[in-house]
């Protein structure tokens, strides 16, 4: 394993690195604000500050670009680049970038984007920042991430193969009879260029006291992206030791560099001890977008489900697929009929070809006699049910048992 901390301007200790040895350098350089950052640990025993004074945009420009070549020379063919920055020179680190990696190996801008509620300037609240996404190569390691849909996602959509057609447009695939294809187990959508990721809060368990500290999901989620386990991960301005601490988290080889001897030390202390906050924001966030019936989707938690919206007859559709055809979940409304539920998810099995669904029923009511099920569903009583119900039956225990005694 390779897992170093650098102390020393990162033009030189570059040098030490072997070429073309990287999969993945992230940097988060001085972004050209022209002050100096200063802050201090949550016992103010510490205070850590770096500068970030130019004479001249051309000044900073020069001492990124020297420093942006070097690191392409160490990244493999298959590696991948990500510079961090804001407004302040977005549009000096593009240039730079185009020129160094040539823009056709361009990748991506990813804006993470973050919640502010105060500004003290004139103008709107600034609330993202920019990360640019360069490859060496056109053969660039990638590994898809899924996300949720979203609540405007229908179930066609969702369980619907798509093709071309013959004027290339994007269609519904038939069988020969004319009817829509199931496109078997879909993962989601795959996520995007918009991170919406909180900011660190000042009382985060997470926050160390160094001026402008990343969260670490966001590294998480930048190196689960382009490399693999044991893959080397390469920071040239590490600060407090993020990336590092990412990748040591996932199994990954890492290298940080830094001119502070005191950000290479606190780097060294978080790496032994690593403390990650869990953003309740980001868990919830997937099921925050369903505004579907929170209560009813409660009862699927601890199914892997995909919630689905504007349908009568479905609340869910299970990740995991039964002989081909899609699980369909739906859980008995409040003041609906057992009978309307299972009348409604038959409907629904028909239409989207299903040969299994799921009623969870939540109301104490029976089905009549005479009704039967569709073959393939199966009724589920609710957890609030059956404890009623036991109840109910140790009551009439109890009340037997006490005119037996009397
Ligand atoms: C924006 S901070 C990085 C913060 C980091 N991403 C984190 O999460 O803590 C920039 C860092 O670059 C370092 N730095 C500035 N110039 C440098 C250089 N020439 N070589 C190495 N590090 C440098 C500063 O000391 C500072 O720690």
């Amino acid at each position: 394993m390779i897992n170093k901390i650098i102390a020393g301007d990162c033009l030189e200790k570059m040098k030490l690195i072997e070429k073309c040895s990287v999969d993945l350098i992230y940097l988060d350089p001085p972004f050209f604000t022209k002050k100096e950052h200063t802050l201090s640990n949550s016992e103010r025993t510490k205070v850590f500050s770096f500068e970030d004074f130019w004479e001249s945009d051309t000044g900073y420009a020069k001492f990124l670009k020297t420093r942006i070549e070097a690191m392409k020379d160490l990244l493999k063919e298959d590696g991948s680049i990500f510079v961090h920055c804001d407004k302040s020179a977005e549009h000096i680190i593009r240039a730079i970038l185009d020129n160094v990696f040539g823009a056709e190996n361009f990748q991506s801008e990813i804006i993470w984007s973050y919640k502010r509620w105060s500004n003290s300037k004139k103008g709107l609240l600034a609330s993202h920042q920019n990360i640019y996404f360069y490859s060496k190569s056109k053969s660039f390691k990638f590994n898809t991430i899924y996300t949720a849909y979203s609540e405007t996602t229908n179930v066609d959509q969702i369980l619907q193969r798509r093709t071309r057609d013959k004027h290339n447009k994007s269609v519904y695939d038939k069988n020969d009879a004319g009817e829509v294809k199931y496109s078997g187990q879909k993962k989601g959508v795959p996520l995007n260029d918009v991170w919406d990721i909180p900011y660190l809060n000042p009382k985060a368990k997470e926050r160390v006291g160094y001026p402008t500290q990343k969260p670490l999901i966001l590294l998480e989620r930048i190196i689960k992206l382009t490399t693999n386990e044991e893959d080397l991960v390469l920071d040239p301005f590490c600060g407090s030791g993020t990336t590092c601490v990412a990748a040591k988290l996932l199994n990954r080889n890492f290298i940080g560099i830094d001119q502070s001897i005191e950000a290479v030390q606190l780097s060294e202390r978080r790496i032994s001890n690593p403390v990650k906050t869990e953003s309740n924001l980001l868990k919830k966030g997937r099921r925050s977008y369903v505004n579907k019936d929170k209560e009813a989707l409660s009862l699927l938690s601890g199914l892997e489900y995909n919630a689905v919206q504007r349908n009568k007859g479905v609340d869910a559709i299970l990740v995991n697929s039964y002989k081909d055809s899609p699980v369909l979940v739906r859980v008995q409304k409040p003041n609906e009929r057992l009978r309307d539920a299972v009348s409604l998810l038959a409907k629904a099995m028909k239409s989207k070809k299903s040969k299994k669904s799921i009623l969870i029923q939540t109301n104490h009511d029976e089905l009549p006699k005479e009704e039967t099920v569709l073959e393939g569903m199966v009724i589920f009583k609710s957890l609030s049910i059956q404890i009623a119900s036991s109840l109910e039956s140790e009551k009439d225990l109890s009340v037997t048992s006490q005119i037996a005694l009397s």
